[in-house]
């Protein structure tokens, strides 16, 4: 019997046995791997007498196809019955309690944020950023701050070098002078962020949020103030009529300035906004100082326009019943569990950032 007829018939009833993936995969290095039986036979074709040479690899191939055909077949059927057994094993039992998972909460002051920005994109304020690590001139010169000004001392800022020329801003306005510095007048934007002085108490942090607006224009004067300053308040706490005073007050950056307080009572220990004889100071603004617009060449004699900042963590405390301003910032789990708001539930006042 010639080489190949035995190597087919050795390994044909081999294959026709019952075989595991191992014992197929050896089978299949016997015949085919690099000095396997078939390999070496078309190795030994060269050295076939010529008139025999035709007919042995004809052969030879009709061999290795029939031997590769039957290690496939029986390659799918195992793999099918590897997979049979799987699935009859991986029956889903729908009885099966559900996996516990914890849904995260929606920070209060993140969600007052959104609130804000919400009110005042829908009055065509546009949301401005800026970096938390600012330079010396953005934080004071440039806000008509000065070297020796005394504002400088009411803001206990850290500074991060000697030279005292970068620091961490320690309120919002530098975005104005980022915003008007970057681009040509009319300006209509807000700007929210993290600010820092160091301070620490039940009413301040070393790092809180402020959010800055700013609306430069032909013709804007304080009574346009005044009238966006009562509608934000009125869409924020909700409610149809506010009162609302302006006390006098000075800010570098603004002339004149003022203080904006709003009115408040307590009822059944809690608060009320909007009605009653308490006052409560929730921002400073005023009309924009000429000394800033030249600073960020916006010739004053052409444009003019208003500015404020407010304490963001003031107004989600005030609105949301929180009574210690720390608790914001203890990463408190259960605190945030409490206060914060669940993504998926949201409050009937919000509006979306895209409405
Ligand atoms: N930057 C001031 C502060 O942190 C707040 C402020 C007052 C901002 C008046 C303004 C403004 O834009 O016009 O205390």
């Amino acid at each position: 019997m010639s080489d190949l007829k035995k190597i087919k018939d050795e390994y044909l009833s081999k294959l026709n046995g019952k075989l595991n993936l191992l014992e197929l995969n050896k089978i299949k290095s016997e015949l085919f791997g690099k000095n396997g039986l078939v390999s070496s036979q078309f190795k030994k074709i060269g050295s076939i007498a010529e008139s025999e040479r035709k007919k042995f690899a004809s052969d030879l191939n009709v061999i290795k196809d029939e031997l590769q055909n039957l290690i496939e077949f029986k390659l799918d059927e195992i793999q099918n019955v590897e997979i049979n057994k799987k699935l009859e094993k991986e029956k889903i039992d729908v009885t099966l309690p559900e996996r516990n998972f914890v849904r995260g909460k929606i920070h209060p002051v993140s969600q007052t944020i959104d609130e804000i920005s919400s009110i005042f994109s829908e009055i065509g304020f546009s949301i401005e950023e800026g970096p938390d690590v600012e330079n010396e001139y953005n934080n004071f010169t440039a806000l008509n701050t000065p070297d020796n000004h005394p504002a400088r001392d009411m803001h206990d800022t850290f500074y991060l070098d000697e030279k005292k020329e970068r620091l961490l801003r320690t309120h919002t306005s530098p975005v104005q002078i980022r915003t008007m510095l970057n681009d040509k007048p009319p300006f209509k934007i807000i700007a929210p962020g993290r600010t820092y002085r160091s301070d620490s108490d039940q009413t301040h942090s070393p790092m809180f949020h402020q959010v800055e607006g700013l609306h430069i224009d032909n013709g804007i004067n304080m009574g346009h103030l005044k009238g966006c300053l009562n509608y934000f308040i009125k869409e924020f706490f909700e409610v149809k009529k506010i009162k609302m005073r302006f006390r006098p007050s000075h800010f570098p950056f603004t002339e004149p300035s003022a203080e904006v307080d709003i009115g408040y009572e307590m009822k059944n220990g809690k608060i009320i906004i909007g009605e009653g004889d308490q006052w409560l100071e929730i921002l400073g603004c005023g009309m924009v100082h000429p000394n800033v617009l030249k600073n960020v060449k916006v010739d004053p004699t052409k444009f003019q326009g208003y500015a404020f900042g407010i304490g963001i963590d003031r107004l989600a405390m005030l609105k949301y019943g929180i009574n210690d301003l720390r608790s914001f910032f203890d990463c408190d789990y259960r605190w945030l569990n409490h206060y914060g708001f669940d993504p998926l539930d949201v409050p009937t006042n919000y509006r979306g950032l895209s409405r």
